[in-house]
């Protein structure tokens, strides 16, 4: 294989297709990844993720040679840091993987080189990555570019997202900032917007805070509503009538590796000043608590007018509608809340997007509905929506606005 342009670390579900995408674009690629099943199955032209449209792009690529993966990273142009940020502590974000990353890139770096982190970061951490760098290359200060570019592509759509989305940009300097932007110009049709590192790290964590913190009001409202007997789906349509209101849905928690994730980022770092951020993602994990409690709750009166046990259907498992990824999942918190301690044959657990799991024996959706005595819908997932077999006697909590027909 001949030289290659790019390195890229890190060839998960973000940097297998940012690498395909590249190769895609007759630039050669030289994924690297300290999972050898993960480098073996990309040469074999397969992928080891499920995302529509990444198997044939790199199938293509590497049969014709643009798209090559390794355990150890190669001499390049570009170098590429997409490697997990994930928590350690008490939500204290862990940078580990990108300095790991980085040192592993250090000895082949060379005056002129673009280095640019995409993975979502504290803020800082392209400047700590920048003075690890020079301290351990002196002789390379003031001669390399870098740069802090974030990922915001939805899951599912990441082949097209990674083309159309805009990005934003931001250098350790100008100069930085402009090799950057006519980097991702070679494969990006959505805007380019030029800013400094920090502002990029921050711009990724507010994103998902930003929802986190409206998705919180919502849940916030579901709780004084269910209190004041009001029906909240029905309050939030009629102030959302209001030509400058738009009032989120509340749910059953947050979730995902994102925005559950990500504004604990700027908490632990700013604990003094994050005080809504820090609130929202309270109130989103205790809203997952309270919805456990109903469960249990609706149970001991079920019990005491029906002088029985009640059978109870747990609708869903997915971290949001119609997807089959439970990480960071409320529902499946509440799931396994409600079954601690708990005669496992009570109840019924459903998540329609997965066959089997490992813990929760699965329900088909209809046959749970049928049989069950409480039906308690966590996750708003389509085939729940279109149901029509409730009968009066069956108690329903909807946490996540069904609105059975
Ligand atoms: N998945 C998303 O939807 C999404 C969206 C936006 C941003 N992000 C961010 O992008 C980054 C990557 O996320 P992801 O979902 O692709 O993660 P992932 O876990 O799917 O993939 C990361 C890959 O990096 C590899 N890796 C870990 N340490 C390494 C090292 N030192 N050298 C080489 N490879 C290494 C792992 O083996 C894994 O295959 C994270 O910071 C994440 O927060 C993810």
């Amino acid at each position: 294989m001949q030289n290659s342009e790019v390195v890229m670390v890190g060839l998960g579900y973000i940097g297998l297709p940012t690498a395909a995408l590249i190769a895609q674009n007759k630039v050669r690629v030289h994924g690297v990844d300290i999972n050898p099943q993960v480098v073996e199955t990309i040469n074999a032209g397969k992928i080891h993720i499920v995302e529509p449209e990444l198997d044939q792009a790199v199938a293509s690529a590497v049969e014709q040679g643009y798209l090559y993966a390794d355990t150890k990273p190669v001499e390049a142009n570009t170098y590429l840091i997409v490697v997990p940020t994930p928590f350690k502590g008490k939500n204290e974000p862990d940078i580990s993987f990108v300095e790991s990353a980085t040192k592993a890139i250090l000895p082949l770096l060379k005056s002129e080189d673009l280095y640019i982190i995409e993975s979502t970061s504290p803020i800082g951490t392209t400047e700590k990555m920048k003075n690890l760098i020079y301290t351990e290359r002196p002789e390379l200060k003031g001669q390399l570019y870098m740069a802090y570019c974030p990922e915001r592509v939805l899951p599912g759509n990441v082949m097209y997202e990674l083309v159309h989305n805009d990005r934003v940009i931001g250098g350790i300097d100008e100069v930085s900032t402009e090799k950057a932007v006519n980097f991702y110009q070679r494969f990006v049709k959505g805007e380019l917007h030029k800013t400094n590192a920090r502002t990029a790290e921050m711009c990724k964590l507010v994103e998902n805070s930003s929802r986190d913190v409206q998705i919180a009001f919502a849940n916030e409202l579901s709780l004084i509503c269910d209190k004041a007997d009001i029906n909240v789906w029905e309050l939030i349509n009629l102030a959302n009538k209001h030509p400058r209101v738009n009032i989120l849905q509340p749910g059953c928690g947050v979730g995902g590796h994102c925005i559950a994730v990500d504004p604990y980022f700027i908490v632990a770092d700013y604990p003094m000043e994050s005080q809504i951020i820090g609130k929202a993602r309270e109130i989103n994990n205790y809203k997952s608590f309270w919805c456990a409690e109903k469960i249990k709750n609706a149970k001991l009166e079920f019990e005491l007018q029906n002088g029985r046990k009640p059978k109870i259907a747990l609708m869903g498992l997915a971290f949001k509608p119609d997807i089959d990824d439970l990480r960071e999942s409320p529902a499946k918190y509440i799931v396994q809340k409600v079954l601690q301690n708990a005669n496992n044959e009570e109840y019924y657990i459903v998540e329609p997007n997965i066959e089997t799991h490992t813990v929760f024996k699965l329900t088909d959706y209809k046959e749970a509905v049928e049989k069950a005595d409480i039906i308690a819908f966590l996750v708003g997932h389509k085939e729940f929506k279109e149901l029509r077999l409730l009968k009066d006697n069956k108690v329903v909590l909807d946490f996540c606005g069904i609105d059975l027909k």
